[in-house]
């Protein structure tokens, strides 16, 4: 059994993990919460009948009845991870890992030293079993890729949870000083993107490493870092933009827009391979247990058209990635996303990040 330790307490920790957390009871008791919102940090604690509470992270992460921290606060998450590998906890860090590459860096440096403890990000769209499959189907077919389209149109989420579930929010915190941590995040984005970068310009880096990282970061594990960036563009806002990523023998576009009225969640990967095209397709994660599906359309040995689906699955992605994480620690095993494989993510917004400015 894992005690684990909880700091941020917002919406991914209501609607996503702490749902699961409580059914997983004979891999996780959740023994300690952290919120700046100690009306949240309250009012969470008593739900899930919580003893250790919080407003002070470092006081959690040095709290001695816990063995792993879960951050999933906003802003970085760097420090924090750093702090609780130091005080000997593993850690389970939600995407964005960090926004800076000095701080992966660190963080990696810290990991080094501490063989023995599991550091793993939550990208839970690899943990999904349509993309699981995807990957297999791949690696098991020499047809060579000629094309791969990905994208992020997500913009379902208040709409959803007006209707569904709307999570209890932090009603005790002072405008001013979410101002000043937006402000402080937005003059950190700005000294990545080389210190002169445009308003629009931040809104995509930020839109890159909130909501496009999950896409991003899958087929980074299918493909690899890409060859070159041959183009970034985004649009006057910066909430639209399309990149063009450049391999061995094909082009991969990914394109995400965050400024539609129209409720909607498009989140998927195609794979064009000449005679076959593999389609997966993400559902938002915010209505529990929709399934996901892995679509292959190809032509058969007679060239005759066949379409088969694989699915649909019902395992939820962060039920699947909370497994990995206790399995890793039970096991001493290192799980695939973790702080040195989303390190190769970070170095890809950084460089998607300077052919924006490059671009413009
Ligand atoms: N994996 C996914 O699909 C997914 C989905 C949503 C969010 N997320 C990630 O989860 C994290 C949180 O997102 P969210 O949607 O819950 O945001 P949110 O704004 O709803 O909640 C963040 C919470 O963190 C608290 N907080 C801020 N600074 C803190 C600090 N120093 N110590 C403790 N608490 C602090 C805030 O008071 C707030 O309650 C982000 O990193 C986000 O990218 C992941």
């Amino acid at each position: 059994m894992i005690r684990l330790g909880i700091i941020g307490l917002g919406q991914a920790a209501q609607l996503l993990h702490l749902p699961n957390l409580d059914k997983m009871e004979d891999m996780f008791n959740v023994t300690a919460v952290s919120d700046i919102s100690k009306n949240l940090t309250e009012y969470i604690a008593n739900k899930y009948h919580v003893t250790n509470r919080f407003t002070n992270a470092l006081d959690l992460i040095h709290c001695p009845e816990i063995d792993a921290v879960m951050i999933m606060c906003a802003g970085d998450h760097a420090d924090y991870a750093i702090a609780a590998l130091e005080a000997g906890k593993h850690v389970f860090i939600e995407k964005p890992m960090t926004y800076r590459l000095d701080k992966a860096e660190s963080l990696m440096e810290v990991k080094q030293n501490h063989p023995d403890l599991v550091a793993m990000v939550g990208y839970c769209r690899r943990y999904n079993d349509s993309f699981i499959k995807m990957k297999e189907l791949l690696q098991n077919d020499s047809r060579p890729i000629s094309y791969v389209r990905a994208r992020t149109i997500v913009l379902e989420g208040p709409w959803y949870l007006k209707n569904t579930h709307e999570e209890k929010k932090a009603d005790d915190l002072d405008p001013a000083s979410r101002d000043i941590m937006i402000k402080r995040m937005f003059n950190e984005i700005n000294e990545i993107m080389g210190g002169n970068a445009t308003k629009a310009q931040m809104q995509t880096y930020l839109a890159i490493t909130s909501s496009g990282c999950h896409v991003l970061s899958a087929v980074r594990e299918l493909f690899g870092l890409p060859k070159a960036i041959r183009s970034a563009v985004i649009s006057p806002t910066g909430m639209q933009f399309t990149l063009i990523f450049e391999y061995d023998g094909f082009n991969l576009t990914f394109e995400e827009m965050n400024d539609q009225e129209i409720v909607q969640f498009d989140e998927s990967i195609e794979v064009y391979q000449g005679t076959r095209k593999m389609h997966l397709k993400y559902d938002t994660p915010y209505i529990r247990y929709l399934p996901s599906k892995l679509t292959v359309s190809e032509l058969d040995e007679d060239k005759q058209a066949k379409v088969t689906i694989y699915g649909p699955q019902y395992h939820d992605m962060f039920g699947n990635e909370l497994k990995e994480f206790y399995r890793c620690i039970s096991e001493h095993d290192r799980p695939k996303c973790d702080v040195f494989d989303a390190a190769e993510d970070v170095k890809l917004y950084i460089d998607v990040a300077k052919k924006i400015v490059e671009g413009a």
